[in-house]
């Protein structure tokens, strides 16, 4: 979900809805706004996108200098008007936006019930209203403090921001678990559950903490601990620039992602590796790599696309460093009794760094003892803040849901850690280590190739825009591409796919191979090249329509197959770098001719900062 609040001179209403369009990938099956003017405090909603609020209120008075907003992805109660946010207390006069969850509501709505509370939608954030404007009815106190004695009661995760009508120029807002940022400009304040709606406006920021409150009145900020502690705000300068936050002329945010890639894995690799003296320096991890190098054992934690990373580097660890690795959902080893051993290195995975099943693996790690790095891509999230150590993949501000530019991202990190846990174990030679960084540094060239070809890729993405089914197939280290191939399919264009490994088909799959089925081949000369061969006859002998993505200049599988897309040789380790690109295109292309939308498709959040 995203959340905008903003108290200052200036219009607030339009404000807002810029800046709910700029969250709506968070989540966005309904949006509301809250704003307050000399007629009091007001609060608009409807179900769907932003755009259909914001039809809504064409014809209503929104004048106001303090507002809030919110892009709701709904847990408690269906997506409708009324479960949408923000909500009021009973009297009306409190409102509420809240992200996360919470655990202990329906104790307290409860005895709010019998205390003659009338609830108006099934939401747990509309019963922290409630209860904070029950303790504000018991104690007579300051709104401040009556949410922080509020929040003493709560169970779960939230990020919260409250007005009121008695205070015209207060915003009150806090966390726990849930992102919130904080703009401090001239005059005015904004709060945002990133820092995209508030980037226009400054570049001034304080990232809440966990168990704080901050409040916003005449014209100040103020933050408190739950333990009513003031603390100081630390006040750091964005790095960010607009235009990395707009589309920049391409259709869709996904696009563009996807064409930034020469860039974005160069950035992660950017002073980190000269391949010239066969250099490479992981400052994050820096103390720490003598550690990685002498593990027993890695443990990788992450969901989704930053699973399938995970995949990739169980490969680059095992085979570069020797390090016996095991990659595991977040969600799964959470509530497992995940054994952990002294000298086991966690390595969480994370684009957003907000993932709520991460954090708890990882806390879950800590608490057993585990040494913990992160690889992130939001700089200073949750997840890299509750990481021992680190290193950030450089990919820049990802919007379009479906993630293309984290994951390659990712994998260089990722890469670059196996050949330095290599190096200093003394597991490849010399030779190798310098073969690698040069051919490391030769990708975004190669990627480049590939997205030329992205043409080529369109045309058959237009003869199977109405396939029903999908299947992906790699060997090795392409197995894990072809999860993602599968995964990018499903996510937009929302085609059944399935990925697996290419040999595995005969077990299984192979059963639903006709003439009616495509079948993505990842099909690279590599070392296991003959036998990626073999499984596109056994494809083919069942009438299966095959692509295969093939290095250039492979004279053989053409004659085999339906259609080939063709990508640059490089070393077999770093393949999916290069490989997951034409995947990532095809679907792509796919979804926008079923009309699908690219950018938000349905159901999926961004940043899935609940169980
Ligand atoms: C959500 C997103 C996926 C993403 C996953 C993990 O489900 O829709 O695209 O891969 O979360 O997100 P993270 O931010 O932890 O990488």
């Amino acid at each position: 979900c995203g959340i905008v609040a903003y108290v200052g001179n200036k219009e607030a209403y339009p404000l807002i809805i810029k800046g709910l369009k700029r969250l709506e990938y968070r989540g966005y099956d309904s949006s509301g706004v809250a704003l307050m003017n000399e007629n009091g405090l007001a609060i608009y909603k409807k179900k769907g996108k932003v755009a259909a609020l914001e039809a809504e209120l064409s014809t209503k008075d929104t004048q106001a200098t303090i507002g809030m907003g919110h892009t709701r992805w709904a847990t408690h109660g269906e997506p409708n008007d009324t479960n949408a946010h923000p909500h009021f207390s009973n009297d009306r006069r409190l409102a509420i936006i809240h992200n996360g969850i919470i655990e202990n509501y329906s104790a307290i709505k409860q005895k709010l019930q019998q205390k003659g509370h009338t609830f108006r939608s099934e939401t747990d954030s509309e019963v922290l209203i409630h209860f904070i404007e029950d303790i504000r009815t018991e104690t007579g106190k300051p709104l401040e403090e009556v949410v922080r004695l509020a929040l003493q009661e709560v169970v779960g995760a939230y990020a919260i921001v409250i007005m009121s009508d008695e205070h015209p120029g207060q915003l009150i807002a806090a966390r726990k678990g849930s992102p919130l940022v904080i703009g401090i400009g001239q005059d005015e304040f904004f709060f945002a559950s990133d820092a995209t709606p508030i980037i226009e406006y400054t570049k001034d920021v304080v990232y809440l903490d966990d168990f704080e409150i901050a409040v916003v009145k005449n014209n100040e900020l103020q933050i408190l601990n739950l333990d009513n502690v003031q603390q100081v705000p630390y006040i750091q300068t964005l790095e960010m620039e607009l235009e990395t936050i707009e589309k920049g002329g391409y259709d869709h945010f996904m696009l563009k992602e996807i064409f930034e890639q020469p860039r974005s894995i160069a950035d992660s690799m950017r002073g980190r590796l000269r391949a010239d003296d066969a250099h490479l320096q992981l400052g994050g991890l820096r103390n720490y790599l003598d550690k990685l190098a002498d593990s027993k054992r890695i443990v990788i934690v992450g969901c989704g696309t930053s699973w399938h990373a995970g995949l990739v580097a169980e490969y680059l660890f095992e085979e570069l460093a020797r390090i016996n690795v095991e990659v595991e959902y977040a969600s799964e080893f959470r509530y497992r009794n995940p054994v952990i051993k002294e000298k086991d290195i966690v390595i969480a995975i994370s684009q957003s760094g907000e993932t709520a099943d991460t954090l708890a693996a990882i806390e879950l790690a800590k608490s057993k003892g585990a040494l913990i790095f992160g690889v992130c891509n939001v700089v200073g999230s949750s997840i890299a803040r509750a990481t021992d150590a680190g290193a950030y993949t450089h990919a820049g501000p990802e919007i379009g849901v479906a993630s293309t530019k984290a994951f390659t991202a990712q994998v260089t990190v990722l890469t670059l850690m196996a050949i330095e846990a290599a190096q200093r174990k003394g597991t490849i030679s010399e030779e190798l280590y310098r073969q690698l960084l040069i051919e490391l540094e030769t990708i975004p060239a190669k990627v480049e190739r590939v997205l030329q070809t992205a043409e080529k890729i369109k045309e058959i993405a237009f003869i199977f825009t109405y396939a029903r089914n999908f299947i992906y197939l790699g060997r090795g280290l392409n197995f894990p591409v072809a999860l993602e191939g599968a995964l990018k399919l499903k996510e937009i264009s929302y085609i059944h796919a399935e990925g697996y490994p290419a040999a595995e088909m005969k077990h299984g799959p192979i059963a639903l191979i006709d003439e009616d089925m495509p079948v993505v081949f990842l099909a690279t000369k590599d070392s296991s090249y003959e036998k990626i061969v073999s499984n596109i006859q056994e494809v083919k002998a069942r009438k299966g329509r095959v692509i295969a993505i093939i290095t250039e200049g492979d004279t053989l599988i053409p004659t085999m197959v339906d259609f080939v897309i063709e990508i640059p040789k490089t070393h077999e380790m770093l393949t999916p770098l290069v490989s997951v690109i034409p995947l990532q295109l095809l679907s792509y292309y796919i979804a926008v001719m079923r009309g699908r939308n690219v950018d938000q498709p349905r159901n999926l959040a961004k940043s899935v900062t609940v169980e």
